[in-house]
């Protein structure tokens, strides 16, 4: 096991909600496994005038997200992890003198022993992530000569490759890169991570990852949920912010990427952003008009209920074409995957919520049996990220009888058969992470932008082009009609159920 050292995790933004709802629940889940080092504290940092009684009951002791894990255990135990938590008010901004806080970084330090290293997480609002790390440097707080310093950023980075250029920069200016963590919680999801196992640990499966076997890839992200309360952020971000530049172009780099040379963070990073490179960006509005499909979810009526178009949301344009569904087609301008079709989307207000890829394997190439060459016939591998995680594999089979009729057959693993292993959530993973100053699964700046070169041009056309069309599609169907016009021949998406073995749930209704 990877050693732990004693630490400070400052977490500027504590009083928004992803602190109560990921950080602190995780926190917890690492505590109650014995996962945090023997000094360990956390200093909430916000605008918010709080104690640190006050930050405690917030967080943990009144808090909603952590009701059902303190359920049962002792209240002692509960009370011991909340003293852990102190918190800071910062004032009224971000920009401020850090005197108070450096101060009281350091007096904790001094009283519980930390060593002088500290992560700080930026659960705050892009835009200040900065001045943040600017008032940071300038108390010195990035400074590794006595302990290490490491600084965690969520997403957005940036809104287009100029600002994430834009913020890269800023932040390598206080920073060494090598000292920042973007985290992308995709990356944190254990069936995310086993891609790379998949791929890399079989030899049955990489010698048929490649452009002579795989006719096509399909790569589904969908979610039940419309945009909540989040209409306004949202309304300025559309899915291919939200989703695809990064947690589905996170995905697509695992699925494209060569063999690393080992399991380093670097090795592996390296590989990823050699395989976003190499995605052919689309440039003319007619590409982008062929291989980009634009949808937004309307208002519809469900079991005589009325649901919501995104367009009524709070918060959300009442004349907004902001995206909700998002369908691209592209090709890998490699050796390996040349001529290959990936076909991605992702979408709020589908029928089901799920995340999978299906590698679409070619026909066989001489065909003996009668009836083999229907095409939802070939072989199909399926890795099914969430939920009901696992892997299904479709292969022929004889039907018995006379003759040689072929049907498919499915041979399937499911991780809740590793049911006695614990499965760290996340954030929880990529926290324990960073805290041993793992930066695997860890977005770095090149990655980033690379990611950002590929989706620019395709927000441009979507904003600018003449002949761009936002497709409608009722709440609760798989997105607009037209979705399958984008795959050609006689395939389409798999429109797969909660389950991971249920075929083609066709165009269905939520309820
Ligand atoms: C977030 C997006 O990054 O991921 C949300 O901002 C989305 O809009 C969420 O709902 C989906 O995450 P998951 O883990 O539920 O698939």
């Amino acid at each position: 096991m990877k050693k732990t050292s004693n630490q400070m995790l400052v977490i500027f933004g504590a009083s928004g909600d992803l602190t109560a709802r990921k950080l602190i629940p995780a926190i917890y889940n690492l505590y109650k496994g014995n996962h945090l080092p023997e000094n360990f504290v956390v200093l909430g940092v916000s605008r918010s005038n709080l104690t640190d009684g006050e930050f405690r009951k917030k967080v943990v002791h009144e808090s909603s997200y952590l009701k059902e894990k303190i359920n049962g255990d002792a209240e002692d135990f509960v009370k011991t992890f909340a003293s852990k938590l102190f918190y800071e008010d910062l004032g009224d901004k971000y920009d401020a003198d850090y005197d108070r806080l450096s101060k009281r970084i350091s007096d904790l330090n001094t009283k519980y022993s930390t060593d002088n290293n500290y992560i700080f997480y930026l659960s705050t609002p892009p835009g200040i992530y900065e001045v943040v790390a600017k008032n940071l440097s300038a108390k010195g707080l990035n400074n590794e000569a006595d302990g290490w310093k490491r600084l965690i950023v969520e997403k957005p980075f940036g809104y287009s490759l100029e600002t994430a250029k834009h913020l890269n920069k800023g932040l390598q200016s206080y920073f060494k890169e090598k000292q920042i963590y973007r985290i992308d919680h995709y990356l944190g999801k254990e069936t995310v991570q086993n891609l790379l196992v998949t791929r890399f640990s079989n030899s049955i499966f990489e010698p048929l990852w490649n452009r002579n076997y795989i006719r096509h890839v399909e790569i589904t992200n969908a979610e039940k949920v419309g945009v909540e309360k989040r209409g306004g952020y949202y309304d300025k971000s559309g899915a291919l912010r939200d989703m695809f530049q990064n947690h589905l172009l996170q995905i697509i780099s695992l699925i494209v990427m060569e063999p690393p040379i080992g399991d380093s963070a670097e090795a592996i990073r390296n590989e990823k952003v050699k395989a976003l490179k190499s995605l052919r960006i689309m440039r003319d509005h007619e590409t982008l008009f062929q291989n980009t499909i634009k949808g937004q979810y309307i208002a519809t009526e469900i079991d005589g209920k009325k649901v919501k178009g995104y367009r009524e949301e709070e918060g959300v344009d009442p004349d907004s074409t902001t995206e909700t569904f998002a369908a691209i087609k592209f090709f890998v301008d490699n050796w390996r995957w040349k001529d290959v079709p990936f076909y991605v989307r992702t979408a709020k207000k589908m029928p089901t919520k799920v995340t999978e890829v299906v590698i679409h394997f070619k026909s066989p190439h001489h065909q003996i049996f009668k009836d083999t060459n229907a095409f939802d016939k070939d072989n199909k591998l399926i890795i099914r990220i969430q939920p009901d995680e696992g892997i299904l594999l479709k292969f022929g089979v004889k039907v018995p009888g006379q003759g040689f009729t072929v049907d498919r057959a499915n041979m399937e693993f499911y991780y809740s058969s590793f049911a006695d292993n614990y499965v760290m959530d996340a954030y929880e993973r990529l926290l324990l992470d960073a805290m041993q100053g793992d930066a695997t699964l860890y977005a770095r700046a090149d990655e980033v932008e690379a990611a950002w070169e590929f989706v620019d041009p395709i927000l441009d056309y979507w904003k600018n082009g003449k002949d761009v069309i936002t497709h409608g599609y009722p709440a609760g169907v798989w997105g607009p009609k037209n979705a399958d016009d984008l795959i050609e021949g006689l395939s389409m998406w798999r429109n797969p159920g909660e389950n991971l073995a249920d075929d083609d749930s066709g165009y269905c209704v939520i309820t």
